[in-house]
This record gives C-alpha cells, sequence and structure tokens, in this order.
C-alpha cells in the first residue's frame, strides 16, 4: 500500500526537524562554551588542598626539561622536594640551588629505572619512609631518538620504554600512596602525551605506554578518589626539551617554565571527555578538543596523518644524521 503525505506530514516533519536540529545546535554550543570555559578561565584546585608547605613532593625525571621545572615551581610553593634521575652529580647541583633559593630540605636518589631492580624501589621506599608525601610527579619518561617502524625498533629501546614509562610509574606510586591514604590527602600527576591520546605511527611503543597510563592513571583517579587522593594524567602535545629536540618556542609549543606553571594552574579541569585527563595548557587544549570532537582521536584518518607526519619527520632526521656524519 502506497504511503501518502498530506501537508500536515510534511509541517509537523519540518518542525521536528527544526527541534532536533535547534536541540543539536545547542548542545554544540554549549560543549564548546563549556571547553572555553575550562580553557581559559576555570581555575584548577589548589596545590595546599593536597598538603601544607613544608611537606614533601617526590618527583621522578627530575634532573632536566619538564620534571626540573616541577621541581623549582614547587620548592617556590614551599614543599621540600625529593629528586629522582640516573644523573647524581646534576641532582646534586638542583637540590642545593634549591635549598639556597627557597629555604626548603631536598634530598636526592640516582636511580635508573631502566634497570628495574629491586633495590632501588627499597631504597625510594626507605627515602619516603615517614616523610608526609603530598605530592608525587611521574614525570619519568622514554621515547625514541627519532620516529622509527615497529619492525626496526631495537628491542631494548622497546623494553626500555615500556620499564621506564610504565613498570617505573606504577612502582613508584606503589611506594608513595600507602602514605597518602593513611593522611588522606595527596595529587598524583603522571605525565601523558598526546602520542597516547592518539596511536601514533613509527612511536608505537611510545604512543602505547602513554595510552597504557592514561587507562592506568583514570583508574587510579576513581579508586582513590574516596580516600581524599587527587590522580591527574596531565596531556601534552610538544614541550621545548631535550627529548623533544625541539629548542624554538611557539604558539603550540611551549618552554617546560610555562608548561608547569599551567599545570599547576589546571589540576582538576576537564576539557575532554576522558576521565582525569588534564590538558593544562591552553593551545594543547585547543588542539586536543578539536580532534575528539572534530577529527574523532583515533579515527582512520587522524591515525593516517600521524603516520605521514612521523615519517617526513624522520626523513629529515636521517637526513641531518647523514650530514652530521660526512662532518667527522
Ligand atoms: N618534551 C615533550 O615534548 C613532551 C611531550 C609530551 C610528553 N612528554 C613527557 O614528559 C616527560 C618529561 O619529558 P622531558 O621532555 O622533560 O624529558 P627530558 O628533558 O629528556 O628529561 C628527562 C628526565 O628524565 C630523566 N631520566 C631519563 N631516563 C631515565 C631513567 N632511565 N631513569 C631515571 N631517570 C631518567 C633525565 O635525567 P637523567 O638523564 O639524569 O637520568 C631527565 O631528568 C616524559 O614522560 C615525556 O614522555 C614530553
Amino acid at each position: 500500500m502506497a504511503v501518502s503525505f498530506d501537508a500536515n506530514h510534511v509541517r509537523l516533519a519540518k518542525t521536528l526537524l527544526a527541534y532536533f536540529g535547534g536541540a543539536f545546535v545547542l548542545y554544540c554550543l554549549l560543549r564548546l562554551l563549556t571547553a572555553i570555559f575550562a580553557i581559559f578561565i576555570q581555575p584548577g584546585k589548589s596545590l595546599s588542598k593536597f598538603g601544607p608547605k613544608g611537606s614533601w613532593a617526590v618527583v621522578t625525571g627530575a634532573s632536566d626539561g619538564i620534571g626540573k621545572e616541577f621541581v623549582y615551581q614547587l620548592a617556590a610553593k614551599g614543599f621540600n622536594i625529593l629528586l629522582i634521575s640516573r644523573t647524581a652529580s646534576k641532582l646534586e647541583e638542583i637540590s642545593k640551588d634549591l635549598e639556597a633559593k627557597y629555604k626548603i630540605q631536598t634530598e636526592y636518589l640516582p636511580i635508573d629505572f631502566a634497570q628495574n631492580l629491586d633495590e632501588d624501589y627499597k631504597k625510594i621506599a626507605t627515602r619516603i619512609g615517614v616523610k608526609d608525601v603530598s605530592i608525587l610527579v611521574n614525570n619519568v619518561g622514554k621515547s625514541y631518538d627519532m620516529p622509527t617502524q615497529f619492525l626496526i625498533t631495537d628491542e631494548t629501546l622497546i623494553q626500555d620504554i615500556i620499564t621506564v614509562n610504565c613498570t617505573a610509574t606504577l612502582r613508584v606510586t606503589k611506594a608513595v600512596v600507602p602514605g597518602m591514604v593513611a593522611r588522606k590527602r595527596g595529587l598524583i600527576l603522571t605525565m601523558g602525551s598526546f602520542a597516547g591520546l592518539t596511536p601514533t605511527p613509527l612511536l608505537a611503543a611510545y604512543s602505547g605506554s602513554k595510552a597504557f597510563l592514561t587507562s592506568w592513571s583514570a583508574a587510579l583517579a576513581c579508586e582513590l578518589q574516596p580516600h581524599g587522593i587527587h590522580v591527574d594524567l596531565i596531556q601534552s602535545y610538544l614541550v621545548t626539551s631535550a627529548m623533544s629536540k625541539v629548542r624554538r618556542t611557539s604558539l603550540t609549543i611551549p618552554n617546560p617554565k610555562a608548561f608547569v606553571k599551567a599545570t599547576l594552574g589546571k589540576i582538576g579541569v576537564y576539557v575532554g571527555n576522558t576521565a582525569g585527563v588534564v590538558t593544562p595548557y591552553w593551545s594543547h587544549a585547543v588542539m586536543a578538543w578539536a580532534l575528539e570532537n572534530l577529527a574523532g582521536l583515533g579515527s582512520a584518518t587522524v591515525v593516517k596523518t600521524n603516520k605521514t607526519m612521523h615519517e617526513d619527520i624522520r626523513r629529515r632526521s636521517l637526513k641531518k644524521q647523514e650530514r652530521e656524519a660526512k662532518k667527522q
């Protein structure tokens, strides 16, 4: 039987379309305004909520780049600092400088997390002892020297990436959390990456390790929230550092100082849909929002574009390596 539409049906359809269309536009506008508010206006939780001045912050990867900047900005706010990374001489120099500048206490532990030694984690537990550790910054990270296809990536490098980025982060957190639970307060920040936000070809192991941290951190946040402990994964696009090999800042690439200042000001401010993920630097947050809402985080187009981008970086890195080899 043929269905016939009269003028009333057409009017009804038009009205429904207008209502649904209007509601959809309103929803999108609301999402956009919420994101703009979170990125540019909403302040983060105050650090004093997690522990008083004179309590301790533990920072891994503390002797360079983003970790070193965390150490300085937390010391300036009156926290004592336990610094951990490999190079004792760098740690000693930074510790002395912090004590002189900010009149705080420091301790340091030279540890190579790639070794994954039980005795190193015992040393960490001993140093933490009865200290009032109110903040843990899981910053240490290992990446590739240049983007490389998984098939030709060195096995040791893959192992180190997983051990340093994942295993060390979990083991250090395990050492710190019991004290925080006992005191019913604390803050745990873990460095994520855009490579964990969208699958990143030619950085596959690093990308996977950061995606692992994103899920782990969000799950931990939910478990520890009833104990008064706040857990955030810190999402970041490029920041100038030895690891990124980018020296010049730009609109989308801050230096560690600006990045850490933004991070400490945006604790608990969420822009995207993933629980417990903070994208503190404003231009990174705009990029992450656009990726999530316009392109789709793991969409085929995004992953393919990412691949092309990293193949290009690899080509340029290989050419640079060739030029430098010729000079010698
Ligand atoms: N820079 C970026 O563009 C960017 C973007 C997104 C995410 N991230 C993440 O941010 C974090 C910090 O990166 P960054 O750029 O600041 O790196 P960085 O400048 O290379 O500094 C790395 C720090 O970790 C220490 N470290 C390296 N390997 C270690 C190991 N096996 N055991 C113990 N300590 C070790 C280094 O000191 P020693 O050499 O003395 O050990 C140094 O203090 C990482 O988790 C990284 O994945 C960085």
